[in-house]
């Protein structure tokens, strides 16, 4: 274990900025976290996973604890399901791959979701009518202040869409270091009524889908859609879908009849950010190094050297232009820095 300094973060942000750690440590076992924890020459910290839900607008004047724990273990299995445990600094996409190679189900709809396993849970992450929470057991943290493990069922992680008590009251109080989820072996559930899913199975040719080809679907809409962080910088949607009243949503509807929309309640109604977004005519616009996919409105990109700040502007520019045109406020998805 060896604390750098003045370490570019380039390499560890999916939106490929290049902003500076003050001090940087990777950790590949829990009792170097530990230890590093107790360092009191460094009090000030930022945990990082795999970068990928997040905006440097500036440099880090903190220990940046880059969080490299590795493993996947099955811990227990029955005829019908697995007990897996995959350690936080695992790819996410990786561990996906695994599950699908060993013919356990129930992550394939989050086939090639950028990050890894240990933040996963933070944002529950979701895609095409599937979320982490779905699959989740349990995870296993350590709290920074006192350097003990709790563990944490579904019930405590209090998950919501693109939320969890990691996100609120426990913000920055735990690191995640390994997680539990539940996995099926057989009679899989396939979950393919998300629009795009069907279409794409249909275009595979592919009548009755294994989960492994429910993957492939997902993987081809996902490249066809998103731009790959590895080519052009990106965090993946940065907005959250707004969520309005059902009053809001009739007095829009008069404006704008197409409005494509996901009732929630009785009372409340899901919009696309990325419809409104396009609506307001950014998509696809490209200002300097950075912009709005031309594909999914819903994602802002570095095309090269663009700076944290110049992002977080553009992202304020739609945020108001959004409010003026529809009335609707929509909420930064990815974590500003
Ligand atoms: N739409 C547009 N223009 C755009 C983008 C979208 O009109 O530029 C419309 C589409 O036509 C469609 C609707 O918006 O009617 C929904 O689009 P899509 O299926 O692409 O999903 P999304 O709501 O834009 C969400 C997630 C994605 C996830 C997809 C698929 C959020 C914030 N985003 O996007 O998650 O992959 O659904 O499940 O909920 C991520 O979180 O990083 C992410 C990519």
């Amino acid at each position: 274990m060896q604390i750098q300094h003045n370490i570019s973060l380039k390499e560890y942000n999916t939106f490929g900025i290049d902003a500076k750690a003050k001090h940087f440590v990777s950790i590949a076992a829990i009792e170097s976290l530990k230890s590093v924890l107790q360092l009191p020459e460094y009090q000030k910290r930022f945990i990082l996973g795999g970068g990928s839900n997040m905006l440097l607008t500036k440099d880090v004047e903190a220990l940046v604890l880059h969080i490299n724990l590795k493993g996947i273990e099955i811990v227990s299995q029955e005829d019908t399901f697995a007990i897996v445990k995959a350690q936080a600094g695992e790819n996410w996409h990786a561990f996906v791959l695994w599950c699908l190679q060993n013919n356990f189900g129930g992550l394939e709809n989050l086939s090639l979701i950028p990050g890894n396993v240990g933040t996963a849970p933070i944002q529950n992450i979701g895609a095409y009518g599937v979320e982490l929470k779905d699959a989740f057991v349990s995870c296993e943290a350590l709290e920074i202040a006192t350097q003990k493990t709790r563990i944490f069922t579904k019930t405590d992680c209090n998950f919501e869409y693109r939320n969890s008590v990691f996100k609120q009251e426990l913000k920055g109080k735990y690191i995640i270091t390994s997680v539990l989820f539940k996995l099926t072996k057989n009679n899989h559930i396939l979950r393919t009524n998300y629009g795009a899913i069907s279409t794409q199975l249909e275009l595979m040719h592919v009548e009755k889908p294994t989960i492994q080809e429910v993957s492939k679907a997902v993987i081809a809409i996902r490249e066809s859609k998103l731009p790959n962080p590895k080519e052009i910088g990106n965090s993946g949607s940065f907005f959250k879908n707004p969520v309005i009243t059902l009053q809001d949503f009739e007095t829009l509807k008069r404006s704008f009849p197409e409005i494509p929309n996901y009732p929630i309640s009785s009372t409340s109604i899901k919009i696309p950010a990325g419809w409104l977004i396009e609506k307001a005519g950014f998509k696809g616009k490209r200002f300097g190094d950075y912009g709005v996919h031309e594909k999914q409105a819903l994602v802002l990109v570095n095309y090269n050297n663009a700076k944290g700040i110049e992002i977080l502007k553009l992202s304020q520019v739609i945020q108001e232009t959004i409010k003026r045109i529809f009335n609707i406020s929509i909420e930064a998805e990815v974590n500003i820095i």
